[in-house]
């Protein structure tokens, strides 16, 4: 999508230390996975974007699939793999095809950080999540970490900072405006880089949309796409931790 196509080589500016975190998601989502699904080791990320959590479990021993819907992201991924000398199989593709493109068999499947309410309707969420079952052997499970909605303000003209960041020279300065239209809002990610020793400021500015969809109703979409024991866990990311297992029988 044109959003993240325009965001992917700058998207690392939006953690304080992009390595940091991948470390730390690392071990926050290996301890999630260890302790609900003992063993399990075979993962297909479906909004993997620049790696954030593909790089972080496959630098852990997992085989992992990484696919997203924006190319350019899965391009910076390709490359951020081969920095650090990980072999992880990247695709280009629309996790509401995941079955597709993937096939079955999967012993997880996640989508981190905010990335399935980019999808804009129940109908929608309701295929993807069907996809996600496809995709895992029975028994498998799935993990979906999104932003809670209960917690954030609604309105317009909301502003989120993000946080300024020095590299190379320059200094980004990062942050968000929402403007809340019902159960939607329409976001804007100013990206401001300041070149220190000459003081030329350019504006990157990219624009979407989510679903401020609940925590609760995701998980009851969940269950109706066939999961169960789908619960949330709440201190174990820095975000609601959703989880579901594939009935390995019916
Ligand atoms: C907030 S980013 C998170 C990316 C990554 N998980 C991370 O934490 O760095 C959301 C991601 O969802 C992806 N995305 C949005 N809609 C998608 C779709 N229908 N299929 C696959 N990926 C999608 C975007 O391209 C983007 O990479």
């Amino acid at each position: 999508m044109d959003f993240y196509d325009d965001l992917a080589p700058l998207y690392h500016l939006i953690f304080p230390d992009w390595s940091h975190s991948i470390r730390r998601q690392g071990e926050q989502l290996d301890s999630v996975i260890q302790s609900e699904w003992p063993g399990h080791r075979t993962v297909l990320d479906v909004s993997c974007g620049i790696g954030t959590q593909t790089l972080a479990l496959a630098g852990r021993g997992y085989s992992i699939v990484g696919s997203d819907l924006s190319a350019r992201e899965i391009e910076r991924a390709r490359r951020e793999a081969d920095l650090r000398g990980l072999a992880i199989d990247f695709k280009v593709a629309d996790m509401r095809t995941a079955h597709e493109h993937h096939g079955t068999g999967y012993d997880l499947v996640i989508s981190c950080d905010n990335s399935v309410p980019h999808l804009l309707t129940d109908e929608d969420l309701l295929l993807a999540l069907r996809q996600f079952l496809a995709c895992l052997r029975p028994g498998g499970g799935c993990v979906i970490t999104v932003r809670d909605y209960d917690k954030e303000e609604r309105g317009t003209n909301l502003v989120k900072q993000y946080g300024a960041r020095v590299e190379d020279g320059k200094r980004y300065v990062l942050f968000q405006v929402w403007d809340f239209d019902g159960d939607h809002y329409d976001f804007s990610f100013f990206v401001v880089e300041d070149e220190l020793a000459t003081g030329l400021v350019k504006t990157h500015v990219m624009r979407s949309r989510y679903y401020a969809i609940s925590v609760e109703r995701l998980c009851e979409l969940m269950r109706e796409a066939g999961f169960e024991d789908v619960k949330r866990l709440d201190a174990a990311f820095y975000q609601p931790v959703l989880v579901g297992t594939k009935p390995v029988t019916g």
